[in-house]
């Protein structure tokens, strides 16, 4: 299938600038395709099929970035806040030129794996609500959690506005006044973590997200840091989600 795309938006994509500035360096006749020297930059192009160079190097394009970020507590899951830093602003212009977006929420106080693209459709894929991609969190909650919580996460809890979840895998890493748990869910309700604990009257102290499907977060990131996905990573999530083609 031909993907054609109009110049100036492949060379942003790829970092040579805003498209004004694209346009001008197209003019100043340093951009070839196919060998051809081209001087208007709303022409379509197909990056695939065809060599771009731009003054004699030739350009790798990519379409689309994944990042894995290790999310802070502090800054919120969105491309824009107009009071509050967002996950978007740690990037560096060279992954933001991309118009990447979070897939998926994790609140301003969670921490963990959040990733970070401009492919719509896997990000639609991870998010949509019927294909149960597991999420593993890690947590500190106040109260002891008991076998009675394993049991009732297992066969689904009543939220507070009468949902109930699906069941999910609860385990007791450690128990006392303060527990520390591991849990596996499979949709993605708002502050779901949260409520479920609320529901057996306990309180969530600490959240982090371990893990998307079949992808773990890199433990050498530190909050805040990210890196792109490896091919292996990519594939792999790409498999779980059923996005393989
Ligand atoms: N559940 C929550 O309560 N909060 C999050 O950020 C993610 C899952």
């Amino acid at each position: 299938m031909r993907n054609t795309q109009r110049l100036d938006k492949i060379l942003s994509n790829s970092g040579y600038g805003t498209r004004k500035e694209i346009k001008k360096l197209v003019k100043q006749g340093v951009v070839r395709v196919d060998g051809e020297v081209v001087k208007d930059s709303s022409i379509h192009v197909d990056p695939d099929a065809s060599v771009i160079e731009i003054g004699g190097k030739e350009l790798v394009y990519r379409k689309y970035i994944y990042i894995m970020m290790n999310k802070p507590a502090g800054v919120i899951s969105a491309t824009y806040d107009s009071q509050l830093p967002t996950v978007i602003d740690l990037l560096p212009d060279e992954y933001r030129h991309f118009n990447p977006f979070p897939a998926g929420r994790l609140d301003i106080d969670t921490e963990g794996f959040l990733l970070i693209t401009n492919d719509g459709q896997l990000a639609h894929k991870i998010l949509s609500p019927k294909k149960h991609i597991p999420k593993k969190y890690y947590a500190l909650v106040i109260g002891e959690v008991t076998e009675a919580d394993v049991d009732k996460f297992s066969r689904g809890v009543v939220l507070d506005d009468g949902y109930k979840t699906l069941p999910a895998e609860l385990n007791v890493l450690r128990a006392g006044m303060c527990s520390e748990i591991e849990l596996i869910i499979h949709e993605g309700k708002f502050h779901q973590v949260k409520r479920m604990f609320e529901a057996v009257g306990k309180k969530v102290k600490y959240l982090r997200r371990l893990e998307i499907g079949s992808l773990r977060l890199d433990e050498g990131l530190e909050p805040g840091e990210f890196r792109e996905l490896t091919g292996e990573e990519l594939e792999s999530l790409k498999a779980s989600v059923g996005d393989s083609e």
